[in-house]
């Protein structure tokens, strides 16, 4: 595992879209594993500058995303999909019909997991983007997920809910229920670029690097990968 640190969230974004515009540039056709929160959109800020001042194209590109959360549709402004739109796909020359996320307002979950997981076979990322929960989650698999686990429904944790609601008007309005990738479908990537930030996921971060390999911290799991790159500012970094 290759950890960066860097010393601050500007910085980190622009290091992290710099790997990913490479591999773009390597190939065209590339597949790349996305993910949403406030960790990767200045990552995907940067993606964006460069596509239109340097002209990178992603009309080849294929995009798996992580997760997404039960109950939305495509277009509820706090859907995944929605922030997928907003902050990358709409500013990029990708085509919409290549870009994959699960679908959360899906009437048959055990189905759409099946989908999911059936597409993940043919679209094996090049590079799957991480942020990192506090709790050490990674995409929706919360502490306790087994490393062997495929697309599942997920029932979010109540820390989990607490950290996201700042995007909600309210508690109450957070989904409780998630789709999202397992963990043998993000060991599955070719790399994996974890983007993090902020003191508050330092004993993560921690955890993910030099932790135990545990179901209790998700993240833990990368270190068995032979290829991950961990972009972090030096408040995340600083138990390390
Ligand atoms: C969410 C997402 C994760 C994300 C994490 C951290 O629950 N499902 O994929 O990495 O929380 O979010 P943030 O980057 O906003 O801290």
């Amino acid at each position: 595992m290759q950890v960066i640190v860097t010393e601050n969230y500007a910085e980190m974004s622009e290091k992290a879209a710099q790997l990913i515009i490479d591999i773009v540039k390597n190939n065209p056709k590339a597949v790349l594993g996305l993910a949403t929160g406030s960790s990767p959109i200045g990552t995907y800020q940067n993606m964006i500058k460069d596509h239109k001042e340097n002209g990178t194209s992603y009309k080849d590109v294929h995009t798996v995303n992580l997760d997404e959360y039960v109950g939305l549709t495509a277009d509820h402004d706090q859907s995944y999909a929605y922030f997928m739109r907003t902050n990358l796909f709409d500013h990029i020359d990708i085509d919409l019909n290549n870009t994959n996320l699960p679908k959360g307002s899906a009437r048959c979950r055990g189905k759409e997991c099946d989908r999911y997981n059936a597409l993940l076979e043919n679209y094996k990322q090049d590079v799957q983007v991480l942020g990192l929960g506090s709790n050490g989650h990674i995409g929706f698999n919360e502490p306790g997920t087994p490393f062997d686990s495929v697309t599942h429904l997920v029932d979010l944790t109540e820390n989990t809910i607490k950290d996201n609601s700042r995007l909600f008007a309210s508690i109450d309005e957070v989904p409780r229920q998630a789709l999202s990738m397992g963990i043998k479908n993000i060991m599955n990537a070719k790399s994996i670029l974890v983007v993090v930030s902020g003191k508050n996921k330092a004993e993560a971060v921690k955890g993910m690097v030099k932790g135990p390999i545990t179901p209790d911290l998700p993240a833990s799991v990368l270190q068995l990968h032979p290829f991950v790159t961990v972009i972090c500012d030096k408040d995340a970094a600083s138990l390390l």
